[in-house]
């Protein structure tokens, strides 16, 4: 038996007006699905519609056609407590840990914010430790709670947002570039932290970067945005051993492989052509 999707995204449009001139459609009936207990990725150069989806997925943005359904209801039609569940439910990871983060806030108040919000009768010391342990399992510490953002570097960030997300048990983890403002290394590390997580529960988890080499070390599917339309979809093994569309192929030709053997496997292949 298949798996059930938890998130579907059925033929999305979203134009953008703007004065003087033709309105830009930023997505052109988009397709996705995030089946339970996976990781899906969205890959596509800047510009093309990546965040503007994640929006529409959100709420935050309206799109002119097309459904969103999540954990089998159609958000469209949606009423006050399907939403309320769809918002503990689905968490949102940004990119950029230096903005994303509230420097007034302490890391306690930041990472218990949605369970302060959701959660109205627990009390303080449950939040607490709810909140501790969500930091000691992204690999940060319980006496790190007093601290304020700007005392943690930029990865450390990242796992306290993180933290912020999944202290709320979410069935399903977006994540809109998260790695993408991070060294390298510091990006892999936050990339296993993902990887781990989705492993021990079973979160799913939809996952955007214009960076192929993540995108296939992580994703279990993923999908090709180009200019708001998807060009390819299906499983990362398939789509990165046997690219359809030529925008995927020009993709993974820009992307570095971090395995040396497939990189000279790669030149090799492009000096043939
Ligand atoms: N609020 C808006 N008003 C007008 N145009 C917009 C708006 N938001 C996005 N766009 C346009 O929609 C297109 C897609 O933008 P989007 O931010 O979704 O791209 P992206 O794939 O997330 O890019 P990046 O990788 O740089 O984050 C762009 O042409 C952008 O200029
Ligand atoms: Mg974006």
């Amino acid at each position: 038996m298949n798996t059930p999707d938890i998130l579907t995204v059925r033929s999305i449009t979203k134009t953008f007006a703007s004065r003087g001139r033709p309105a830009a459609k930023a997505l052109d009936a988009v397709n996705l699905s995030v089946s339970e207990g996976s990781i899906a990725g969205l890959v596509g150069e800047s510009g093309s519609g990546k965040s503007t989806l994640i929006r529409c997925i959100m709420g935050l943005e309206r799109p002119d056609t097309g459904t969103i359904i999540f954990d089998g209801t159609d958000m469209s039609v949606a009423g006050r407590e399907e939403w309320r569940k769809f918002r503990q439910q689905v968490q949102l990871v940004f990119q950029d840990p230096f903005s994303s983060l509230d420097p007034r806030m302490t890391v306690e108040s930041t990472v218990g914010e949605g369970l302060v919000i959701h959660k109205k009768s627990m009390v303080k010391n449950h939040r607490r430790e709810l909140v501790a342990t969500a930091l000691e399992s992204v690999g940060l510490s319980a006496s790190d709670m007093n601290r304020y953002p700007r005392s943690f570097s930029g990865g450390q960030r990242q796992r306290i947002a993180i933290a912020r997300a999944i202290v709320m048990r979410p069935r399903l983890l977006v994540c809109d570039e998260p790695v993408s403002a991070l060294d390298v290394s510091v990006q892999a590390q936050v990339i296993n932290l993902l990887k781990s997580m989705q492993a021990e529960s079973n979160i799913s988890i939809l996952f955007i970067a214009h960076d192929l080499a993540v995108v296939r070390h992580l994703c279990d599917s993923v999908s090709v945005l180009e200019h708001g339309k998807i060009v390819e979809s299906g499983r990362s093994t398939e789509i990165f051993g046997n690219p359809q569309a030529d925008y995927t192929r020009s993709l993974i030709a820009a992307s570095p492989i971090p395995d040396p053997a497939v990189q000279r496997e790669k030149s090799r292949s492009s000096l043939a052509q």
